[in-house]
């Protein structure tokens, strides 16, 4: 079977006059500054988003099965709520969660009583090539009567491709708490583009991970089978590819700890001894001391009224929250 419904997307290809750094910019400067960091987005090479898959499966790791638990509870009441719409996911990975939702959609698409076209749509967004090809192809023979375009590319790239959207409903879904990647300035800016790619009446769910004990949350990403070990230096080896560099991902350690002032997990590599790494393509060499570290991920801890104030203020006003029984995990439905 062929992927019929994929579009590659593509900074040079955006039709809209904005500035877009060069490919590879945010790593020289991510490396450069005093405390080294890198964008988390570089974890999801295919073999990072292979490893990806696996974390969700860990026992330590509850977010995933978590969130699942209430989208399955509550995907028929999220779409009793929206009706149709077409149905955009940002960072959709295996898109395993979101066939709850389908499911949900699909039941009231049937149910309608006059056909209306494209009732049923979903758009999954991935930087992941090979996860998005494999999803699309399952999708398309799991729901034949699915519109579906998949798009390859970051969120600010589909986000511009996809503009306001005409004439039918939409909504946005950013599940597993990946918002909570971006700093809360980063958010503010993220949510605004979110916010710009509705139009008055159209929705927004947001999965969010909730403030719990730092034992709870540091053994979450120190899983004892090192699959999130594995999965952050992995970011390294992406790196080598991308950029013909040459990181020696056993010159370097993986450590996450929980910063309980800032409630977040913070997820670094630091180097074992000193020494230099070189990104050809990027004309960029790199220093290291022994125990130097870099910043690869800061997944931020939530908490419920924050989420809703924040969401607010660009322009998103909760319809309703569900959690599962323990608090751990939370979904907020918001309309623009
Ligand atoms: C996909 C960003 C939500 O922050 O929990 C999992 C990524 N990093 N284990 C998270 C991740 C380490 C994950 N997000």
């Amino acid at each position: 079977m062929t992927v019929k419904h994929l579009k590659i997307l593509h900074q040079h290809n955006s039709s809209i006059n904005q500035t877009f750094e060069k490919d590879g910019d945010d790593v020289i400067q991510g490396l450069t500054k005093s405390q080294k960091s890198l964008p988390p987005k570089y974890f999801y090479d295919d073999r990072g988003s292979e490893l990806f898959e696996k974390i969700c499966d860990l026992p330590e790791y509850y977010p995933t099965r978590t969130e699942a638990w209430i989208l399955n509870e509550y995907a028929d009441e999220i779409a009793a709520i929206t009706g149709s719409c077409e149905l955009v996911e940002l960072g959709s990975g295996s898109s395993t969660k979101t066939h709850y939702l389908l499911s949900a959609y699909q039941k009231a698409a049937n149910s309608l009583t006059e056909a209306v076209p494209d009732a049923f749509s979903y758009i999954p967004i991935d930087v992941s090539g090979g996860i998005l090809k494999t999803t699309v192809l399952h999708l398309q023979e799991k729901y034949p009567d699915l519109c579906l375009e998949g798009l390859l590319g970051t969120y600010e790239e589909a986000l511009l491709y996809l503009g306001k959207n005409h004439g039918r409903s939409r909504m946005i879904f950013f599940l597993g708490s990946s918002i909570g990647n971006f700093t809360e300035s980063e958010s503010n800016d993220f949510l605004s583009k979110v916010s710009h790619a509705l139009t008055k009446g159209d929705y927004f769910l947001l999965g969010i991970d909730l403030q719990k004990p730092k034992e709870v949350l540091e053994a979450a990403y120190n899983d004892s089978q090192e699959v999130t070990a594995a999965f952050n230096l992995n970011m390294l080896a992406h790196l080598n590819w991308r950029f013909q560099g040459n990181f020696d991902l056993d010159l370097f350690r993986h450590q996450a700890i929980y910063n309980e002032i800032d409630h977040q997990i913070e997820m670094y590599l630091h180097a074992r001894s000193p020494h230099q790494v070189s990104l050809d393509i990027l004309d960029l060499k790199i220093q290291f001391q022994a125990g130097e570290s870099i910043l690869t991920e800061i997944s931020r801890k939530f908490g419920l009224e924050a989420v809703q104030a924040q969401l607010q203020s660009q322009g998103l006003e909760t319809v309703k929250i569900w959690t599962d029984p323990q608090k751990m995990f939370g979904l907020v439905l918001c309309q623009v």
